[in-house]
């Protein structure tokens, strides 16, 4: 039988109904019992299960109860693969089912602003549509199981820094097509039950105070409809944050709060439906959370470890090989030098309210050996010490005797747990001085070396990129990462993801350098639109690794791009087809990105901005086609004035790359707008704003005909003269004609063309 839920809480007292709306403890809502309305756990997320049986904090500090440790966000968003995340988010449903867990806490799909932030490893990529679209199959795999998510940090929480406090200072267009589209996607595609407000203020106003943002946005044009919860302890004060539509404040706060909401309402400072509304909200994930629960499920541990590997194999980078050398023949190898710590002690998960108790770890030096197979073949050494980042000379000769006698070194490098949490945010892109000092002297005695890297945020790589012959990016690639190292190292898995971020040549170079993480309390977002590849697109800057590149050990090629319609209306879908062919000898997966590029905008547009992306499984020598749809939003800028998403008519490009900087294919096509509003004309209204709209001009053009007649101005002199006299009138005031016209152009017949051209329908 369906509940009426607006029933229900009109059966509660106003003392239950503001209980609900904070945690009976650090994890858990409150019940009333009499209503059969049952507490629920919320836990951390969300690579993993982190459920604390004792002692609970949101820093993973203490223990919490074993749980599978997949890759992190950052390695997870290297797949560009919907389905796996979508497989990855029910795993986590089903140990969230055999804990007893009804939401958990993530996916976090903040936009990578810079490789400084602390918590980028937790984070997808620095392209919201790519953010959004993987968030979305990762929620809707975990609810397809009767599980909840919690979306977050909603919104602009780029940093660590002051991240309490800081308010990110952003304009709207900023805020609408690059921090907020991620969420958009999320919402619309995949109903997450809950959204998570971040601690930070967004232009002076806390997220958590901020009816915009939770009310307006994320209700009314999106359509959110279950709960907003806080981030735990973002709450500042209740009242107003229970106004501008954060329904439960986590943790609990001992009652306090709940009596301030109590007292509010008796004295009249808050509005009693306020309160009904957001209490609705709760109670409805608190049933729906009660109708989804399985009691005595079990989940296989082993095979979700297996489950880790095979997904962390595919979030593995191959950023180089040169002279193909990589994969590695085991057969044909005599022997192998694997040095560095990370081989044997490797970092796998990031530090902070993520970690996670690992049901088992592997690491690649003993997955190496079981595929090798032969120990003698395999040499290992320390190379440098994780506690300290000191450069060990006896470490590092060990490791250049070891390199010398092999044929080829595999150098495990990257940030140890010290160089980057949440919590605080890097000050440099480096790797410890230690590993890089490895990498530079076992260069010296080896020539084939090859460097598998272990990091959640990219690091700096220009100093030994060129050198090395073969790079994995193996980012933070959660317990059964080890393995999956192995099996690309050896071809045993087909590298196929690609880098949901640029790696830079330098820190300097990066859009936010200047104003990153802020000061006094305000950051600014002075880069605007131009994160990521936007920026060095824009600036035709060089970089190391291009957004969207990453290698395969087979080949790919593209051809017969066609498009659904050359002339289409910005209110149809756009079809777009393309073939992809694996061109070499071995299967393997092929992302491929869409961007579109508007080739002529009166207002500043990136280069290109990525609309589309697909993931083909591909035999050797098979051949499929893709299909993407394209609607307004692939075209539409977001306009300040207009407050809304506008489609500026004219011509656009349809571009098919294997990366950002590799486009394969490309077509143009002619898109319409329907609906453009129009700016009300005033007497400020410039010219060439008059001669640009059809009735403005019509009204206009005999105008400045007599003021020729009368002046002479618009085309006396020589053509540099009438040049210029064209750019000065197209840029004046229409008001301004009345100063040069003398006599001919009036006051009045201003105000008449002014009313005449505002009274015309549109
Ligand atoms: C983090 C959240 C986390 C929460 C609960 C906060 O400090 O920002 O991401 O979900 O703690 O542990």
């Amino acid at each position: 039988m369906k509940i009426n839920i607006k029933e229900l809480v009109g059966k509660m007292t106003l003392e239950e109904k503001a209980s609900l709306c904070s945690g009976e403890n650090f994890w858990e809502t409150k019940s009333i019992e009499r209503l059969g309305i049952q507490s629920i756990m919320m836990t951390d997320g969300p690579h993993g299960l982190r459920k604390q049986a004792a002692n609970a904090d949101h820093m993973g500090l203490n223990e919490s109860v074993p749980a599978t440790c997949f890759p992190t966000a950052a390695s997870l968003a290297t797949s560009w693969d919907r389905e796996l995340m979508y497989k990855l988010g029910q795993t986590l449903g089903e140990e969230c089912q055999a804990e007893d867990v009804a939401i958990i806490l993530g996916p976090g799909i903040n936009i990578k602003r810079s490789p400084l932030c602390g918590r980028n490893f937790e984070y997808f990529s620095e392209d919201p549509v790519l953010s959004g679209e993987l968030g979305a199959a990762h929620v809707n795999g975990v609810q397809s199981l009767g599980i909840g998510t919690s979306v977050k940090h909603f919104a602009a929480n780029n940093q660590e820094h002051d991240r309490m406090t800081i308010s990110a200072e952003i304009d709207e267009r900023t805020l609408r097509e690059i921090y907020l589209t991620a969420f958009e996607i999320l919402i619309k595609k995949a109903k997450p039950w809950t959204v998570m407000c971040a601690y930070n203020k967004i232009n002076g106003t806390y997220c958590s105070e901020n009816k915009k943002l939770l009310t307006d946005i994320l209700r009314e044009e999106w359509g959110f409809d279950g709960f907003v919860v806080s981030d735990w302890g973002a709450v500042d004060i209740r009242t107003n944050s229970l106004k501008a539509g954060l329904d439960l404040e986590m943790p609990g706060a001992n009652g306090y709060t709940d009596k301030q909401i109590v007292e509010a309402i008796k004295n009249g400072e808050l509005d009693e439906e306020i309160l009904d509304r957001a209490v609705q909200n709760i109670v409805t994930i608190l049933l729906k959370a009660k109708e989804g629960k399985k009691k005595n499920v079990t989940y296989d541990k082993v095979e979700h470890h297996r489950l880790a590997r095979e997904i962390a194999r595919d979030c593995i980078v191959l950023l180089k090989s040169e002279g193909n050398i990589l994969p590695l023949n085991k057969d044909s190898l005599k022997h192998i030098a694997v040095i560095g710590e990370f081989a044997k002690n490797p970092r796998y998960q990031g530090g902070g309210s993520s970690h996670v108790n690992a049901t088992k770890v592997e690491n690649a030096y003993n997955e190496i050996l079981k595929i090798v197979g032969v120990d003698s073949k395999i040499s290992y050494a320390k190379g440098y010490d994780l506690k300290n980042d000191v450069i060990d000379r006896s470490l590092i000769g060990i490791a250049k005797e070891v390199a010398k006698k092999s044929e080829v070194a595999i150098l495990f490098v990257g940030l140890p747990d010290s160089f980057e949490s949440e919590g605080y945010d890097r000050k440099h892109m480096d790797m410890p001085q230690s590993h890089v000092k490895l990498i530079e002297e076992v260069l010296e005695v080896q020539r084939n070396v090859i460097v598998v890297l272990s990091n959640g945020s990219i690091v700096n790589m220009t100093s030994w990129n060129k050198e090395v012959k073969g790079i994995l990016e193996a980012g933070l690639s959660g317990q059964a990462g080890g393995g999956a190292i192995a099996d690309v190292l050896f071809g045993i898995a087909n590298p196929s993801a690609k880098l949901p971020e640029t790696i830079p040549l330098k820190l300097s170079d990066t859009p936010a350098y200047l104003n990153f993480p802020g000061e006094k309390g305000k950051v600014s977002y002075k880069e605007g639109i131009f994160v990521g590849y936007r920026y060095y697109d824009k600036k035709q800057m060089d970089v190391l690794y291009p957004f969207g590149h990453g290698l395969s050990y087979t080949t790919f090629e593209y051809r017969d791009l066609s498009l659904s319609s050359s002339k289409i209306k910005d209110s149809d879908i756009l079809e777009v087809k393309v073939k992809v062919k694996n061109t070499g000898k071995i299967f393997g997966k092929e992302i491929i990105q869409l961007y579109v590029r508007d080739i002529y905008s009166t207002v500043i547009r990136p280069e290109k901005e990525l609309k589309a992306f697909d993931k083909v499984e591909l035999q050797a020598g098979e051949e499929k086609e893709v299909t993407f749809e394209l609607g307004k939003r692939a075209f539409a800028y977001y306009d300040e004035v207009f407050k809304a998403w506008i489609v500026e008519g004219g011509e656009f490009e349809i571009l098919i790359g294997k990366s950002s900087r590799e486009i394969c294919l490309k077509e143009v096509l002619y898109v319409e707008s329907t609906k453009v509003p129009r700016s009300k004309f005033n007497r400020y209204t410039k010219l060439k704003e008059w001669m640009s709209d059809a009735t403005g001009c019509a009204l206009v053009q005999p105008i400045l005909a007599k003021f020729n007649e009368a002046t002479g101005m618009l085309d006396s002199g020589d053509e540099s003269t009438k040049v210029m006299m064209e750019a000065m009138f197209a840029d004046m005031p229409i008001c301004k004609l009345i100063n040069f016209s003398q006599g001919m152009f009036s006051e009045d017949m201003l105000n008449q063309v002014i009313d005449a051209v505002n009274n015309v329908e549109q």
